[in-house]
């Protein structure tokens, strides 16, 4: 590749093309400390990859290209490789638009777009990192407790002793509901299931607490707001799971640091210590990810000036979408209908061929192994039990599978995949596996809401029209 100055080679095998191997290959197996002594390419390079036919349009090279975030796809015809296509020779033969055309061009679900900017934390994809602030959220969950990220992420910097201290006695006093508003819950929990009930129950709070637009409420204000709302969603989201299986609601205990207290309102049994650590590591990690759907919802809400109950409302009603938050539920689902090892394989590649989508698998954003996951499956495996060592076999078929049947598209388990193996460890039905993702998260749509809010301006895209022509317009006269 260096004598010939190009980025990437075709790997054949007797003729067919075998796989395709990248400069950013060589820079992992590099970085792997792999010895170019004795590796093979094989082990490398990308087998199996998307290929095209010569008599394809330079359009469709362009899409494969740009979509999938190739930079060279080789030609093939009938197994035979005839040529290469890359990204290069694609640009030589660019055209020029005109502007309002080629700023009309956005990909599909926006992927990529950036569209706002923000210092509250990133997520690097490619290299499977992300942060909250200038600090590496893995590290956090390591050795910081929920209480000083949520503050790390409202007033920029982490707290020390006495600030931390302060702060968690603020929010312990937080946690109970407004009179009215237990009554309100009892009632919707009578038909909704938990997420159903926040989005309602989150609203209602606002109502109940005279919140005012955001146009109109001081930094400060809003602030004390999002903190309260922040401390009030897992007694609300608890009240609502317990109120909806005929049990009582447990009130929260102010003595307890706040996951392990909403796991005393779950359950109305102080949990381990193990356990109460296990779900802040997990809520820690979901606090905040980059301009995912319900953090993007919640601050085009924000944008046009709404009070800060309705932006969380919207949040939590794009969270509870499968896919965003609702997979964890749906993972473990999924372990349970293939029930053992060795049915795996099969269960996954008919799954795929019948054009489903492996639930806990993939993300828009990283292309490598999700940190999450790899956080939460060696903490599935420290609190052990019979699934955990079935995940993680059913995890390497999975990825086995999709890299043989989806190539190229780098599909890994995220997030969820272990999230429901954690939290069933730590004695959280699956009902809730989606509201403790909600409890950790509203930390960040908050913190979102305030960046939004203190340097504003209403987001207000445009799309672009492809319906039935309309009549063509005439100049209003004066
Ligand atoms: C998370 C997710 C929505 C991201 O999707 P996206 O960025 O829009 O990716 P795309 O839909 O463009 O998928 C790219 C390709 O990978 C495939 N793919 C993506 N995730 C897949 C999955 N979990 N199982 C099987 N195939 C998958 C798609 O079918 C597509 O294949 P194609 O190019 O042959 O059409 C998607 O990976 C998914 O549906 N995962 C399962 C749900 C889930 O776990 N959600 C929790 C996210 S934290």
């Amino acid at each position: 590749m260096r004598n010939s100055e190009i980025g990437s080679v075709i790997v054949t095998e007797r003729d067919k093309v075998a796989g395709i191997l990248t400069e950013r290959d060589l820079l992992w197996a590099s970085a792997a400390g792999v010895d170019p002594a004795v590796a093979t390419v094989g082990l490398w390079m990308t087998a199996h990859p998307d290929v095209l036919g010569p008599d394809e349009e330079v359009d469709a090279a362009w899409s494969s290209l740009t979509h999938h975030h190739y930079r060279h796809l080789p030609v093939v015809e009938s197994g035979q490789l005839l040529g290469v296509v890359s990204l290069r020779d694609l640009m030589a033969m660019a055209r020029l638009r005109p502007p309002a055309e080629a700023s009309a061009e956005v990909p599909p679900g926006l992927e990529g777009v950036v569209v706002a900017e923000t210092a509250l934390g990133d997520v690097r994809g490619e290299e499977g990192f992300y942060h909250y602030r200038q600090y590496s959220a893995i590290d956090l969950a390591q050795s910081r407790s929920l209480e000083d990220v949520w503050y790390l992420m409202f007033f920029g910097e982490l707290p020390g002793g006495e600030e931390a201290r302060r702060f968690s006695e603020e929010l312990a006093v937080l946690r109970d509901l407004p009179p009215r508003l237990r009554a309100q819950i009892a009632e919707l929990a009578a038909t909704g299931g938990p997420l159903e009930v926040l989005r309602s129950a989150v609203s209602m709070l606002g109502v109940e607490l005279g919140w005012r637009p955001s146009l109109d409420t001081d930094d400060e204000m809003l602030r004390a707001q999002a903190i309260q709302l922040c401390a009030v969603v897992p007694t609300i989201l608890s009240a609502a799971w317990n109120l909806r299986r005929g049990a009582e609601m447990v009130d929260p205990r102010h003595d307890l640091a706040a996951s392990a207290n909403y796991l005393w309102m779950l359950a109305g049994v102080e949990p381990t210590e193990t356990q109460a650590r296990a779900v802040e590591q997990y809520q820690i990690l979901t606090v905040d990810h980059g301009f995912n759907a319900s953090t993007f919802a919640a601050r085009v809400i924000a944008s046009t000036g709404a009070d800060l109950a309705a932006a969380v409302g919207g949040a939590v009603g794009a969270l509870s979408g499968p896919l965003h938050g609702g997979a964890p539920s749906r993972a473990l689902a999924m372990l349970d209908d293939i029930g053992a090892p060795e049915r795996a394989e099969i269960w996954v590649r008919e799954a795929v061929e019948r054009g489903e989508r492996i639930m806990g698998f993939g993300h828009r954003v990283y292309k490598t192994n999700d940190p999450r996951s790899l956080f939460l499956r060696d903490l599935a495996l420290s609190l052990g039990g019979p699934v955990v060592q079935f995940a993680t076999e059913v995890e390497e078929k999975v990825v086995d599978v999709l890299t043989e049947l989806k190539p190229g598209r780098r599909l890994y388990a995220n997030v969820e995949f272990y999230a429901g193996v954690v939290m069933q460890a730590c004695g959280i039905p699956p009902e809730m596996f989606t509201p403790t993702f909600a409890v950790g998260r509203t930390i960040g749509w908050c913190s979102h809401i305030l960046e939004q809010v203190a340097h504003n301006r209403l987001i207000r895209p445009t799309a672009r029209y492809v319906g039935v022509a309309p009549p063509v317009a005439v100049p209003a006269r004066r």
